[in-house]
């Protein structure tokens, strides 16, 4: 790679990798996860997947990204040449470029709902503010021509983004929207633990109910911690390629998943407080849980639909930078082969996703009754992605690190010594793959 493109500083690195992890994994898809999976029991085993999968696997993945220097598919092959490996290895590089594609197609169908939801808080003469919101987000999924409106608007951004190089074209951008959304998620979650069920949330969220913890529980949760943290795709290992090479990798990781669980965790209490002490409201309602919940704080806060505009204007900016980091490593990998141009080569990946993202849009609508094994096509793309993809590109990754690059590269690239390389070594070789296989396993049985 030319030495130029390497980042300057390490903060470029941290804010890049914070805004492909934060976005609606943390702000729409952890609240209504826990909420229908039980609480605490989701939330504990979610935060030690995090712990004992998300740390050691994002630390490996950043790592190839740094060592090969390109695109996730040739940073694959750079490591296959260099340690003379099996090509079987580059499958790592094509799941990831897949699983980004059909996660892209219902992230764009979601994020979509969220830009939006810009422009409709509910009216403040309403007396009713739960049930029109509950009503408000029913009418907008009935309606498959408006979301595939925005739907395409969404893929649309995203794509021209792309088209323009990640760096340039949103770098700047996020720098300054990022700590902004992160203020307001801050002053959200006072205000509704204030003026909402705060007590009720702590119960829910870290009391946990171990009877709750079922295979189901337990998949999910792992899927929901590779989702949440962008790793075991290629994402986070596409911005790997352009981080300095003296930059500590263990300690930027520590940052980005402290940011990323905090965010989460915020979201989770700036919602239930809401939902708690709205009847109107529920829990268990699913995917419909952000946009049906906080609209309802905002008409009571003072300002609110300023306030309302303003966070979906932010949150549809986090899904963009997340959004970006989805399509970004199959889009360097075309560029990188001379396949197309890169613009090129973004409108067409962006062309799949929106159109497998129809069936997500359709799940809502036309579909809605049709289900396989109980599971819409939705349910199934996440399913597919977050619960089997991306913890088999995790177990892929720790493997391909823990038993294939020499322990003394990987000790002087990551600036372990002692004891830290020893648990962080068991942890590559057996605590991460370990995990994913006995929960693969105990999902099966
Ligand atoms: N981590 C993102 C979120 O929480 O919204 C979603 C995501 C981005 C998942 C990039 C996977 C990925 F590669």
């Amino acid at each position: 790679m030319d030495q130029s493109k390497i980042w300057k500083g390490n903060w470029t690195f941290v804010l890049a990798a914070a805004g492909a992890a934060v976005g609606l994994g943390n702000i729409w898809k952890f609240p209504y996860l826990a909420g229908e999976s039980g609480g605490g029991a989701f939330v504990i085993v979610y935060l030690l997947c995090i712990l004992l999968l998300g740390l050691p696997i994002m630390i490996a993945e950043i790592y190839i990204g740094r060592y090969g220097r390109k695109s996730p598919i040739n940073s694959v092959k750079r490591i296959i040449n260099d340690f003379n490996l099996n090509k079987l290895w580059l499958i790592l590089g094509w799941l990831g470029a897949l699983a980004g594609l059909l996660i892209l197609s219902y992230y764009s169908v979601i994020a979509g709902i969220a830009a939006s939801y810009i422009f409709s808080s509910i009216p403040a003469s309403e007396l009713n503010p739960a049930e029109y919101s509950v009503e408000h987000y029913s009418n907008f999924k009935s309606s498959p021509l408006t979301m595939i409106f925005w739907h395409s608007l969404f893929i649309g951004v995203t794509c021209y983004v792309v088209g323009k190089g990640v760096v340039d074209g949103i770098g700047r951008a996020i720098n300054i929207l990022m700590p902004i959304l992160f203020f307001l998620v801050i002053v959200l979650c006072i205000y509704s633990s204030v003026t909402g069920e705060f007590i009720k949330t702590f119960t829910f969220l870290f009391n946990p109910d171990f009877s709750k913890i079922t295979p189901e529980v337990v998949i999910t949760a792992m899927g929901q911690a590779f989702f949440t943290l962008s790793i075991g795709m290629g994402s986070i290992m596409a911005y790997g390629a352009y981080m300095p090479q003296e930059q500590m990798i263990g300690k930027t990781v520590l940052i980005v998943i402290f940011l990323d669980t905090l965010v989460a965790l915020l979201a989770g209490f700036t919602i239930f407080p809401i939902v708690f002490s709205n009847p109107e409201l529920s829990v268990f309602v699913g995917k419909g849980l952000l946009f049906e919940s906080l609209p309802v704080a905002f008409h009571s806060m003072p300002l609110g639909a300023i306030f309302h505009s303003i966070f979906f204007i932010l949150v549809s900016i986090a899904a963009l930078s997340s959004s970006v980091s989805l399509i970004e490593p199959f889009t360097a990998w075309i560029e990188e082969e001379k396949i197309f141009s890169r613009l090129k080569g973004v409108i067409i990946l962006g062309l799949i996703a929106w159109f497998i993202g129809l069936g997500t849009v359709f799940s809502d609508n036309i579909w809605a009754n049709y289900e396989i094994s109980g599971l819409n096509f939705f349910e199934w793309t996440t399913v597919l992605t977050d619960q089997f993809m991306l913890p088999l590109g995790g177990l892929l990754i720790c493997l391909l690190v823990g038993f294939f690059i020499p322990r003394v590269e990987l000790e002087k690239d990551l600036n372990l010594t002692g004891n830290i390389s020893k648990v962080f070594s068991v942890c590559l070789k057996i605590v991460a793959p370990l995990s994913v296989l006995l929960i693969f396993g105990y999902a099966l049985s």
